[in-house]
This record gives C-alpha cells, sequence and structure tokens, in this order.
C-alpha cells in the first residue's frame, strides 16, 4: 500500500460503500442488503449485492467483488491512488504526497507529467486551430461539415507547418526533451534536432472515459500519407482499453453503443445525435475493449466500413462481442462507406433506421459466408449447409440453438429437420453442443473433494462474517490454520484477529491485498451465497455441519503431510480431539 494503512482505512470508513456505489448503479433494498443489475458483466436480472453491514459488493453472477476502493479501480479503471484521491476527496479527507514508494512515485509522476503535458499539447493544437495559421485546418474541418459545437465537443485542433513550434512551446513551459518524446509529441533527428511529431495536420486529442488526454491522432487535410499520425503507446495511451468516444458515450443513456473504425465516424454520429458512438484507436477491436463496453451496455452496433476490410474486420469484432457476453449487431452502410459518408448522405432519420433494422450478427456471418459458395451447384451448396450446421453448434444454450435453426432453416429454404439433423450430427462428430450441465446449489455431490473442502471455508466465512457473534462459540475448535487455501488461511487470520480484539471489519482486510484477483476472491470468501433455511433447529445443524467439514479436511490434510511438516502432527492430534469433541457438541445460534 501507499498510503498508511490507517489513512486508507480512514478513507474507506468514510466513503459508505451504499453512497458510492448508488452514484453509478441503481440499486434497492431488499432485506440487508441493496441489489441492481452488474455493472461488470451483461444481465437483465439482478445479482449484485451491496451491503451496507460488511461494507462490500458482491455479483453472484460473474464473482466481481470487493470493497469500495476495488470498486472505484474497476469502474472507472482507476490504479488505487487514483482511486484512493477521488474517496478522499468526496470524503473531505486529506491525502498526503510523500508516502509513496520510491518507484511507484515514479511511475505516478510520470503518469501524471504525460497526462498534464498531452493537456498542454491539447490546448496548443486547439488555440492553433482558431489562429490565422490554423485557418487552412478550420476550412477542412468546416468542409467536412463539422459545427462550431462538434469542433469544441471533441476539442479538435492543428497542428501548424511550423515543424517545431509545439516542441518550443513545451520547452518553455519547462517540459524535458525526453518527456516530449516520451510522450510521442517530439522526436529527435541528427538532421533536424528536436522537432514535432505533428505537422500540418488536423488534431484529434483522444480522451479516455474520465475526459483526460491521453494521445492523438492526426489528419491530413488531402490525400497524403500517412492519412492518420496517431500516438504511440505510452503508459497512458493504451491502445487495447481505451476507445474513441467512449467519455462521451458512457453517459449516453441509449440501450446500445455504436462501434466504428474512425475518428470522423464518431464525431459524424455524434453530431447527428448518435451520442453512444466509439471507435477502436487505429487498431483492431480487442476483448479489453469488448470488457470496457460490457461496463456499460448489452448490445454493441457494429458499423463498419461496408468494404471488404471493414467486413473483415466486423467479423472479427463479432467473435470478440460473443466471447464478452455481448450481443453484436451490424448495421448496413450501402451505397455508402462508413458512417459519416452514410449521415452526410442520407442524414440522420436514414441512419436511425438502419440502426433499427441492424442485423443480428450470425445472420450478417452467414451472409458473407455464402459468397464463398455457389448456390447454383448442388455440391458447393451442400458445403455451405454444413459449414452453417457447425457454426449452429457453436450456441451452446439449446433454446438459443432451435430457435437458429429454425430461422436459417427458413432463410436459406433449407428444410427445419434436415438442418437439424445436419447440425446434431455435426455435433455428434465432433462432441460438440453436448446438453449443459446446470449446477444444483448447495453442497454439491458432483463437486470434486477439493471443490467441495474450498466451498465450506468459504462458507464458513461468509457465516461467521454474516454473525460475527458466533465466532466466540467455535474459537476453540477452528484456527486460521484449518483453512487449506493459503489465500483463504490468509483472510481466515486476519478476520479471526480482527474478531478476538473486538474489531470486526471484512471491507478493510480487502484492502490488505494487494492484487486485483487476490481482492476480488478475498470478497468471494466473505459473500458466498448461504441458502435461506427455515428453523433455528435446520440453521444450528448446517452450521455444525459445515464448522464439522472444515475442520474433518483440515485432518485430513494435515494427516497426509505428517511425513514431511513438523507441524503436521500436532495439527492431526488437535484436529483428531476437536472432531471427536465436536461430535458431541451442540452448538446454538442465537
Ligand atoms: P476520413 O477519411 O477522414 O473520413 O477518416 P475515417 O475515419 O473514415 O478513416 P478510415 O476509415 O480510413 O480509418 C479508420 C481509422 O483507422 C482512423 O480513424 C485511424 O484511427 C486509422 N487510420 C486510418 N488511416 C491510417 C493511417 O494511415 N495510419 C494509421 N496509423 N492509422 C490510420
Ligand atoms: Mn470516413
Amino acid at each position: 500500500m501507499y498510503y498508511p494503512d490507517e489513512l486508507v482505512e480512514e478513507v474507506r470508513a468514510k466513503s459508505d460503500i451504499v453512497d458510492v456505489i448508488s452514484g453509478y448503479v441503481r440499486i434497492q433494498k431488499k432485506g440487508s442488503s441493496y441489489f441492481g443489475l452488474c455493472p461488470f458483466h451483461n444481465e437483465k436480472s439482478p445479482s449484485f449485492s451491496v451491503s451496507p453491514g460488511k461494507q462490500m459488493y458482491y455479483c453472484f453472477g460473474c464473482g466481481a467483488g470487493g470493497n469500495v476502493f476495488t470498486f472505484v479501480m474497476n469502474y472507472e479503471n482507476f490504479t488505487f491512488p487514483e482511486a484512493i484521491k477521488l474517496l478522499a476527496e468526496r470524503a473531505g479527507v486529506n491525502l498526503p504526497e510523500i508516502e509513496y514508494s520510491e518507484e511507484i512515485k515514479q511511475k505516478e509522476n510520470k503518469r501524471a507529467k504525460l497526462l498534464e503535458i498531452n493537456k498542454e499539447a491539447a490546448k496548443y493544437f486547439y488555440y492553433q486551430l482558431r489562429c490565422d495559421k490554423g485557418a487552412a485546418g478550420y476550412r477542412y474541418l468546416s468542409k467536412r461539415e463539422l459545427s462550431d459545437e462538434t469542433i469544441k465537443k471533441f476539442g479538435l485542433g492543428f497542428a501548424n507547418k511550423t515543424s517545431d513550434d509545439l516542441t518550443r512551446y513545451l520547452k518553455k513551459k519547462g517540459y524535458s526533451d525526453e518527456l516530449l518524446k516520451e510522450a510521442g509529441l517530439a522526436s529527435f533527428e541528427e538532421r533536424f534536432g528536436m522537432h514535432d511529431k505533428f505537422w500540418n495536420r488536423v488534431m484529434f486529442p483522444i480522451q479516455d472515459i474520465n475526459h483526460r488526454v491521453i494521445g492523438f491522432g492526426g489528419r491530413v487535410m488531402g490525400d497524403g500519407t500517412p492519412k492518420y499520425l496517431n500516438s504511440p503507446e505510452t503508459p497512458v495511451f493504451d491502445k487495447s482499453r481505451n476507445l474513441y468516444g467512449l467519455n462521451f458515450a458512457r453517459t449516453a443513456r441509449k440501450n446500445n453503443m455504436i462501434l466504428c473504425e474512425g475518428y470522423m465516424d464518431v464525431i459524424a454520429m455524434h453530431q447527428a445525435g448518435f451520442d453512444q458512438a466509439t471507435a477502436s484507436l487505429g487498431t483492431a477491436f480487442t476483448p479489453g475493449q469488448a470488457n470496457l463496453l460490457r461496463r456499460y451496455t448489452e448490445e454493441v452496433l457494429l458499423a463498419y466500413d461496408s468494404d471488404g476490410a471493414g467486413v473483415k474486420a466486423a467479423l472479427r469484432a463479432i467473435a470478440i462481442l460473443k466471447e464478452s457476453g455481448l450481443t453484436g449487431k451490424v448495421i448496413d452502410l450501402t451505397p455508402y462507406k462508413d458512417p459519416d459518408e452514410f449521415i452526410k448522405n442520407l442524414g440522420k432519420e436514414a441512419f436511425q433506421e438502419r440502426i433499427d433494422h441492424a442485423e443480428n450478427s450470425f445472420f450478417f456471418e452467414i451472409r458473407i459466408l455464402e459468397r464463398d459458395f455457389q448456390m447454383d451447384d448442388p455440391e458447393s451448396k451442400t458445403k455451405f449447409h454444413r459449414e452453417i450446421a457447425k457454426r449452429l453448434c457453436g450456441f451452446t444454450e439449446e433454446v438459443e440453438r432451435e430457435n437458429y435453426i429454425g430461422a436459417i432453416a427458413e432463410k436459406y429454404h433449407i428444410g427445419f429437420e434436415n438442418l437439424r439433423k445436419l447440425v446434431v450430427s455435426y455435433a455428434a462428430k465432433t462432441g460438440l453442443a453436448k446438453p449443459v450441465e446446470r449446477p444444483k446449489s448447495g453442497i454439491q455431490k458432483k463437486n470434486t473433494p477439493e471443490d467441495n473442502a474450498k466451498k465450506v471455508q468459504r462458507l464458513f466465512i461468509t457465516w461467521i462474517t454474516d454473525e460475527p457473534s458466533l465466532y466466540q462459540k467455535v474459537e476453540k475448535y477452528i484456527s486460521a490454520q484449518d483453512f487449506t487455501e493459503d489465500l483463504y488461511r490468509e483472510v481466515a487470520d486476519k478476520l479471526f484477529c480482527s474478531l478476538r480484539e473486538g474489531g470486526y471489519n471484512p471491507a478493510a482486510i480487502i484492502s490488505s491485498f494487494e492484487g486485483e484477483e487476490e481482492q476480488r476472491e478475498a470478497a468471494a470468501l466473505f459473500n458466498t451465497k448461504l441458502e435461506a433455511i427455515e428453523t433455528k433447529q435446520d440453521r444450528e445443524k448446517a452450521f455444525h455441519d459445515i464448522l464439522y467439514a472444515v475442520k474433518k479436511n483440515s485432518y485430513d490434510y494435515y494427516s497426509k503431510r505428517m511425513g514431511t511438516d513438523v507441524e503436521a502432527l500436532n495439527k492431526v492430534i488437535e484436529g483428531k480431539k476437536a472432531l471427536e469433541e465436536l461430535s458431541k457438541t451442540h452448538i446454538s445460534i442465537d
């Protein structure tokens, strides 16, 4: 941790998790917790819970979980220092500047400097566009029918013809050559010395979701090459985890997002009122970007160029969307090349119509596939049908698969039963499309012994966090050592320690883990789903069973290790005694 634990804890304690999360997600009280739609995965019924008692959130659907810090980090794409800053400010806690470790300090410092210099450069370009020297840029943008309002909203600017004016400007402001180079704003060459990277181009600042400028795209004003020059990746510019326009699109309140290829396309769509439009950053769409979109929507409409390259890119994007659990649809832009040209020629009403009629991504894939076959040749046609069957096997849910078989059979005039048989035979040959096994709730019989051991340990920790007063009653039977997973043991140790000292603070325990994965797992430990058990008698039995199972697992675990571990013998003797005692003891729950 970069700040002293007490300070981290102070900020956490003053940031009520229900308050903070309600600012981002609509949640409703249900019993002792709040529930809402999970912002971290795509769902239709709420499985995202926020517990005021534990000061934690947990999603029973995707397993996302943690305390108020983890939430802000994940939601805002923040580092820990950024998250604590936001929350400290909100809670009115002053953070000192000094507690970073040297390495972290340098890293954060570098990031802050890069963001700062990018902002300065964006301001400079913005100003240049409005000077005499920027007239050409301004004319270009006007010719492309961008309004002043749009130019301002996207902070568009101009890099003039002078080849080192930005460099000189930034150096005068005190920024070093090193930083200029690292930010990708300037480079050094023997012949010219330090000179600007962007020169005689209209400039598109690229912003992250929090409106901070992280890089630039610069376009030539005619037919020169390269058409676009983009900033290189830097510590603040990760092209695979940001999307152009997302800073505006995230608050668009439409029930979809539009994904396209070009900056100009995003801007044209926003100007026409389609403010849910975003684009990747001159590189192919990535799973990281799909995850980003998934926070805001369930459905992504692709508005890729209608040419061959665009179709190919769309097919790849569809696969990535599917992988992330997002629904993909494809907007037909013909006869125009891209959304910008479409809107310019046919207007926004026509574009809205294309949105309303966006094509199901599977239909799109099959339609594109069809081009490779000759329907008047029975052999080619059969191959086409086989290929369809193969792809239909990709739907693991039976109802969905049947629906698609029906729809495709009708669309391509294939007999429903024939297509179905083809799918079944393909599935049988390759072992695909087996019926999905649905896990039953509760302690499961089908699970491996390891799964069950972990599950009872999680159940125990959740139960104790829900009813901390029980700890006193079981303290003599159980210790952190009985938890056979490293992370579980660490959590149990911290939890039991704080309970013995009369404190109880699961959310603080989360903070003590540095890695996101660990924080998530620790959160899962505190939030295992306990089945609602009606009678007190049954509850007591269930709790006793769980405690006994944890102890028995520990006993077995150490029994196996007696030969190699000196401590094991002690644990085995102690465990045997505890198990005997437990089998005769009734533990009452009040
Ligand atoms: P306009 O031609 O101005 O309408 O741009 P566009 O947005 O339609 O661009 P296009 O569809 O040609 O390209 C889509 C995206 O690919 C652009 O927004 C850039 O991010 C990127 N791109 C295009 N051309 C180049 C290039 O020459 N070099 C690099 N690095 N990226 C490019
Ligand atoms: Mn274009």
